[in-house]
């Protein structure tokens, strides 16, 4: 079912100490920081071969990344994001096997401008999954 990993996304404390660390560190091309006030987050895109890495940091109140980020004040791995060619059929196939979808369980646009759901982490080893609707 699931396709691609289409990004891990990091909780950074600091988005231009963290973008410098992706290119004068890693050798990486990163945009420049991209703020997503529907989202709670400005993101800078790290393009990597094969996939892409999103460094967050929170934008504005009610920030969904913000107790994260209190909790973990350098910062932490946050979600990966796996590609699905039909969200719907891959909830309904989760649910029917226990997984809890966030939320009120519909999808909503993520920061691609694509359907996203996201997954409980108790039900995935620990770690939030983000499933997004990709185009084949
Ligand atoms: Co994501």
């Amino acid at each position: 079912m699931i396709g691609r990993l289409n990004h891990v996304a990091i909780v950074v404390p600091d988005l231009t100490a963290a973008a410098k660390l992706y290119t004068d560190g890693l050798g990486a091309s990163v945009s420049k920081p991209i703020p997503l006030p529907e989202h709670g987050v400005t993101t800078v895109f790290v393009e990597l071969p094969n996939s892409k890495i999103e460094l967050l940091h929170p934008l504005g109140e009610d920030s969904p990344v913000e107790k994260f980020l209190s909790n973990n004040p350098s910062g932490g791995m946050h979600h990966l994001c796996y590609e699905v060619e039909d969200l719907q059929a891959a909830i309904d196939h989760l649910v029917a096997e226990g997984a809890r979808v966030l939320g009120d369980g519909k999808p909503r646009l993520g920061a691609h401008n694509l359907p996203v759901v996201f997954l409980h982490p108790k039900d995935f080893c620990g770690t939030l999954i983000e499933l997004e609707e990709v185009a084949r």
